[in-house]
């Protein structure tokens, strides 16, 4: 099944990068992964010891690091990560270099609307990757799950609250772990999925004020939401250590959910992996050291 190949995975250390890392290096024989990283020290920290797992080092707004980076992959994971805002000054170039080194398919996490809403910067890099003549895969998960244990996990752990600026938005939720397994299905199949777009979805659609509610079941203590100004918010992950351009892109995508149309359809994981999806009662049941304090 799996072609004897080099992947390079930008944002290996991230949300879903670590679960796609772990995957693809433990379960397939005939792939090396290559964890495209700017600190090789603390990604091999992270990632902890992996067979068939080597470093590059590689920052997308270092251009310098792109042809070394890239040298013998044959196939990419792609994503943006929140702090890169000049699209077309580096998603361009990181293109023409892939295309150079003979990069044979790239899957590029994208994001929710990014196909019609052109204000959202991986609008931008959908195009370039198209026009890359790049055999690519789309992919535009909904919400992670995985929000709860990162962004959000301050308030839970010191307030037992969600704090967004969310209101009544319904948010469409994904376990992180599940989209992985779908991500390294593609990867390992890139002739069933050559230049599609995939819109992915969870089965499970909730407002934050009903997720309030399946916490305090299943934490067995009471949290509750609490519908955040956005300056408020942003000052408040600000203060918890979040970055600024971060804690806006949080923001936005917390408070411009409450005027997106609802999603009416997409490609459940399960209809690609064949694999059963995490409910996010679940995922709140095995994240139950979420509440308690550092
Ligand atoms: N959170 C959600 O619910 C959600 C849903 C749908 C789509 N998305 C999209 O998923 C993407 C990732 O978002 P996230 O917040 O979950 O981030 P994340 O995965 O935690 O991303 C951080 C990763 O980006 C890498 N990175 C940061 N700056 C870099 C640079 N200049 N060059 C290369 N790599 C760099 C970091 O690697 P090193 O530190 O090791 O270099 C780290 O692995 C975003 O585009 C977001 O819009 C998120």
């Amino acid at each position: 099944m799996a072609e004897n190949k080099n992947i390079l995975i930008v944002g290996a250390t991230g949300v879903v990068g670590l679960h796609l890392t772990r995957l693809l290096c433990n379960g397939t024989s005939g792939v090396t992964v290559f964890a495209a990283t700017r600190n090789p020290e603390q990604a091999q920290k992270k990632l902890g010891s992996l067979p068939n797992l080597n470093f590059r080092t590689f920052d997308l707004s270092k251009k310098q690091t792109y042809a070394k980076a890239l040298q013998h992959i044959h196939a990419v994971y792609l994503i943006r990560p929140p702090e890169v805002t000049r699209i077309r000054k580096y998603y361009n170039p990181f293109f023409v270099v892939a295309k150079k080194a003979g990069v044979q398919h790239i899957v590029f996490q994208s994001v929710q609307g990014a196909n019609s809403n052109k204000l959202l910067p991986h609008h931008r890099i959908e195009q370039l990757l198209m026009q890359s003549d790049i055999p690519y895969t789309i992919l535009r998960p909904t919400y992670f799950m995985q929000n709860l244990s990162t962004g959000l996990r301050q308030e839970i752990r010191q307030n037992h609250r969600l704090y967004v600026p969310a209101g009544k938005a319904v948010f469409n939720w994904l376990d992180a772990a599940d989209f992985a397994h779908g991500a390294a299905h593609i990867l390992l199949r890139p002739h069933d999925f050559r230049n599609t777009s995939l819109n992915l979805v969870g089965t499970e659609n909730y407002t934050f004020k009903e997720v309030s509610e399946l916490c305090s079941k299943a934490w067995g203590k009471k949290v509750i939401f609490k519908n955040a100004a956005i300056a408020s918010f942003i000052l408040a992950q600000i203060k918890s250590g979040m970055g600024v351009k971060r804690a806006l892109i949080m923001a936005a995508a917390h408070y411009f959910a409450r005027f997106a149309k609802p999603i009416k359809s997409g490609v459940t994981l399960e209809e690609i992996t064949g694999q059963k999806p995490s409910s996010l009662f679940e995922y709140l049941n095995q994240n139950k050291s979420l509440t308690l304090q550092e």
